[in-house]
């Protein structure tokens, strides 16, 4: 079939030709080298598998391609890479050869397999990001889609080597994405690919993330017109090592029992992260739905379904659940809340901004930074700076959570008011601590944090932000109850940490 009998022409001085060239060369390479072709038998790859996906083999000569390449093309086409000292030289050595073509059938790269697992370097090293080769718009296997019926689905995996195995399997329509996860263009593309689309992914936790970031990115575009489910593999087994393993059949019943609708996949991930068992939980499951859709300027297709299915699946009401998305979308479409300006204010006995606080610092009790309850946050803003008593007197959020949030509201306004009327945080703190004993505790935590390079400003925001959310699903709360469902127990109160963290610019 090969007729590899004699060394293939120079290539011309272009990148798409110079690509094809040296695909001929590692084909020539793949049939001469018996580790290469042991290598692909062991793994159960034939050898028509092999040639059907013109798979070739780099030699470990660091000059197989450079001696008969021109540089600056052998370069440009991602081939040839140049060392520190100046030589230029093949940039794969040793590795399987897989060709990857743009969905028109144009070569663009390779992705290269180690032969040995131990060897230094990445299992898999790809053509180099360049105009001719950009990851994030290929799909592996996409010259190959033929025509999809609406009844036949168009699968996604993960790797290569999963959708050159399942095509020897004769399994037709199989794409990956290029190892990073899918992208937008990716699931844009894919639209090409039939009525439904099967999504195959590890049931690792790179797999569940890799499904996470698929299922959201189908939320968050409309214009996506297939039916998407999901399979999560057995952990430890992809589908090449499944359908390897135990066969076609097995592999088709194994799909057939496994696979989940969108609203499944959804709830299954809420599930293995054990979300669903407690009404908190389940309401922590529809609030990241809520964010994904809520971003969309009008209402996704799919939403009055996914609402139906979701809800009953989550067990709460849908009426609740539609009006807290119309809001919240209402919300973010134009209803932006006043900022409440910054005033300098005099500092007096207020420690400066950032600074350490030495003598009550050192009789604290040990900081408390992950148990810190949100409206506590706020008095360790307040703590750190006048400016945080301003700005909560003129912030109209309070209206709202001191509706349902009373105590934490009237502490915090209680005692940005002493402050405001003149008082020193200390002596507002003790006339409050008077009242209340539960107070000391607090100042505690609030005294012995250490805020560590985060910016007091957003200090305030993210726990105002937690606060609402706290004040939100207590009002959910108390309406569920109106609608005869009291299982509901409070919202408890979690670290904000890791969410300061995450924020760029505030060290975590
Ligand atoms: P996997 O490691 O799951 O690939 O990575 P695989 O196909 O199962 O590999 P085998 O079976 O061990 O040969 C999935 C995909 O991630 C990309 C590749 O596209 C791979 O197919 N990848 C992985 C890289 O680009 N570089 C790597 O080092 C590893
Ligand atoms: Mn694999």
């Amino acid at each position: 079939m090969f007729g590899f009998g004699k060394k293939e022409q120079k290539p011309e001085a272009n990148v798409a030709d110079t690509l094809e060239w040296a695909s001929k060369r590692f084909q020539e390479a793949f049939w001469a080298s018996e580790e290469a072709l042991g290598y692909m038998l062991d793994r159960g790859f034939s050898e028509e598998t092999v040639k059907d996906w013109e798979i070739g083999y780099s030699p470990r000569s660091s000059a197989y391609l450079a001696t008969d390449l021109d540089k600056e093309v052998g370069v440009e086409a991602g081939l040839l890479i140049e060392t520190d000292r100046g030589a230029v030289i093949d940039r794969f050595r040793d590795r399987i050869m897989i060709p990857i073509r743009a969905a028109d059938g144009t070569l663009a790269g390779f992705g290269g397999r180690a032969v040995d697992d131990n060897a230094a370097g990445p299992k898999y090293l790809n053509s180099s990001e360049s105009e001719h080769f950009q990851k994030s718009s290929i799909l592996f296997g996409a010259h190959r889609l033929g025509v999809v019926t609406d009844l036949e689905p168009a699968f996604v995996v993960e790797g290569y080597m999963d959708v050159i195995k399942l095509s020897q399997y004769g399994i037709p329509n199989v794409v990956a994405s290029m190892g990073t996860a899918m992208t937008e263009e990716n699931l844009r593309n894919l639209n090409e690919a039939g009525r439904y689309v099967l999504f195959a992914m590890d049931g690792d936790n790179p797999g569940r993330a890799a499904m996470r970031k698929i299922r959201n990115g189908i939320l968050s575009d409309p214009a996506l017109d297939f039916e998407a489910a999901f399979v999560l593999f057995p952990e430890g087994s992809d589908p090449d090592d499944f359908i390897t393993e135990k066969g076609r059949e097995q592999f088709e019943a194994f799909m057939r029992e496994n696979v989940m609708a969108l609203t499944d996949a959804f709830v299954e991930d809420f599930a293995a992260r054990g979300l669903t068992k407690s009404a908190e939980g389940r309401f922590f499951c529809y609030g990241e739905i809520e964010d994904i859709l809520s971003r969309l300027p009008s209402p996704h297709p799919i939403e009055t379904n996914l609402s139906k299915e979701l809800s009953e699946k989550l067990k709460i009401p849908e009426a609740l659940w539609v009006a807290a998305l119309e809001d919240k979308r209402r919300e973010r479409n134009g209803l932006t809340r006043p900022v409440a300006p910054e005033s300098a204010v005099p500092s007096g006995s207020q420690p400066p901004e950032g600074q350490a606080i030495p003598s009550l610092r050192d009789n604290a009790p040990q900081p408390q930074q992950r148990g810190l309850r949100f409206h506590e946050w706020v008095l360790v803003a307040q703590y750190r700076s006048r400016t945080i008593s301003k700005r909560i007197a003129e912030d109209s959020r309070w209206d709202y959570i001191s509706q349902f949030l009373p105590l934490e509201a009237n502490i915090c306004k209680g005692l940005a008011d002493q402050v405001n009327e003149g008082d020193s945080i200390r002596e507002a703190f003790r006339k409050s601590e008077n009242h209340d004993r539960g107070m000391s505790v607090c100042w505690e935590n609030v005294i012995s944090f250490d805020p560590d390079g985060m910016d007091i400003d957003d200090i305030y925001e993210t726990a105002m932000e937690k606060l609402e959310k706290k004040a939100k699903h207590t009002e959910m709360q108390k309406d569920l109850e109106a609608v005869g469902d009291a299982s509901l127990d409070g919202w408890k109160e979690t670290s904000i940490t890791p969410a300061l963290s995450r924020r760029p610019g505030v060290a975590g």
